[in-house]
C-alpha cells in the first residue's frame, strides 16, 4: 500500500465515529491488525497518525472491556459473549484464535503464570488455551445449564470453566497439576466475583468426578494418562449420565470408545460432545 493510500485510510478512520462503538470491537481488532501490518514500514507524520488511531481504538476496547467485567461482576454475564458469537459468519472450526480471544483476554485478564511452572510429567501436555468460539459452541451444544457441574479436566489458566459460568450459570470445576497455573485461574476468577468457579490443583486421575455432569478435554494429557482418566470417566457414566465434551487430538481417541456416543462427526477441530451409550454396551 502506497503512503497515499495510508493517509487515505486513515482519513476514513478518522471520520468513522462508530469504530469507539461497542458492537464494533470485531472492526476494531481488523484495524488494529492492519497497524500492526503496517507499522515496520512506517516513519514520520504517517507513522504518528497510525500510532494515534491505535491509541483511539485501544482506548475504546479498554473501556468496553471494564464494561463486561463490571456486567460480569453485577451478575449480567448470561447472553454476553452469545451475543457476539452470533456476529460470527465463519464456521466453528480451525485451531486458530480471532478477535472473540482478545475480547476474552482483555475481560478475564489472566496474568502469565511466568517462570512458576513445573516441567511436565510424561503423557502430560502443556497448556494452550481453547480458542473461545469452541468454548461457547461447548456450552451450547452440551446445553450447559444451571443445574450442571462441568468440570474441566487439565483446565490451565481458567478461560474454560470462568467463561461457562459467566455464559450458564453453571457450577464450574477447573483441575489443574500446575499450581502455578491455578493461582492465576483463582485471582481471575476473585476479580470478576465469579463464586460459583472453583479451581483445584492436583492432577486430574485423582479429582473426585462425582461432582460433575459434563466434562471437559482439550486433550491435557495422552497414552496412559488419558486411558486412566477414561476408564474412571466410564465408571462416572454407569452411575449416571454425563457428557463427556472433548477438543483437539484427544477425540479420536475418546471417539473410539464404545461406551461413549455421539450423533455427529467428529474432527480434532471442532468440539465433540459423546453422551453415555446405552448401559449393554459398557
Ligand atoms: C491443552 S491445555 C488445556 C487447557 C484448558 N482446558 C483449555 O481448554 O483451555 C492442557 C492442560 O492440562 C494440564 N494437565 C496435563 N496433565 C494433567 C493432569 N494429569 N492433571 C491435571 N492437569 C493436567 C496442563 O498443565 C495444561 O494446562
Amino acid at each position: 500500500m502506497t503512503t497515499d493510500r495510508i493517509h487515505d485510510r486513515l482519513d476514513d478512520l478518522a471520520c468513522d465515529a462508530s469504530l469507539e462503538s461497542a458492537d464494533r470491537w470485531r472492526w476494531r481488532a481488523d484495524v488494529l491488525d492492519w497497524l500492526d501490518s503496517l507499522s515496520p514500514v512506517l516513519a514520520g507524520g504517517v507513522a504518528d497518525r497510525a500510532q494515534a488511531l491505535r491509541t483511539r481504538l485501544e482506548r475504546a476496547d479498554a473501556a468496553l472491556y471494564g464494561r463486561l467485567r463490571a456486567a460480569i461482576r453485577r451478575g449480567l454475564g448470561p447472553g454476553l459473549f452469545g451475543r457476539w458469537q452470533q456476529q460470527r459468519r465463519d464456521p466453528i472450526e480451525g485451531e486458530g484464535y480471532d478477535a472473540l480471544d482478545e475480547l476474552l483476554a482483555g475481560v478475564l485478564r489472566l496474568a502469565d503464570p511466568g517462570a512458576g511452572s513445573r516441567p511436565l510429567e510424561p503423557e502430560m501436555v502443556f497448556y494452550q488455551p481453547t480458542p473461545a468460539r469452541h468454548v461457547l459452541d461447548m456450552l451450547a451444544r452440551s446445553r450447559l445449564g444451571p443445574r450442571d457441574v462441568l468440570v474441566d479436566l487439565g483446565s490451565g489458566l481458567g478461560h474454560v470453566p470462568m467463561l461457562a459460568s459467566i455464559c450458564t450459570g453453571a457450577r464450574t470445576v477447573g483441575v489443574e497439576w500446575q499450581p502455578s497455573h491455578v493461582q492465576v485461574a483463582r485471582h481471575a476468577a476473585r476479580a470478576l466475583g465469579l463464586h460459583d468457579v472453583e479451581f483445584r490443583a492436583q492432577d486430574a486421575r485423582d479429582a473426585d468426578l462425582a461432582l460433575g455432569t459434563v466434562f471437559f478435554l482439550y486433550t491435557p494429557f495422552v497414552g496412559s494418562v488419558l486411558r486412566t482418566m477414561l476408564e474412571a470417566l466410564r465408571e462416572e457414566g454407569r452411575r449416571r449420565p454425563i457428557q463427556v465434551c472433548t477438543f483437539g487430538p484427544c477425540t479420536g481417541v475418546i471417539a473410539g470408545e464404545a461406551w461413549l456416543r455421539t450423533d455427529e462427526p467428529t474432527r480434532a477441530d471442532r468440539v465433540a460432545v459423546f453422551q453415555v451409550a446405552r448401559p449393554s454396551n459398557h
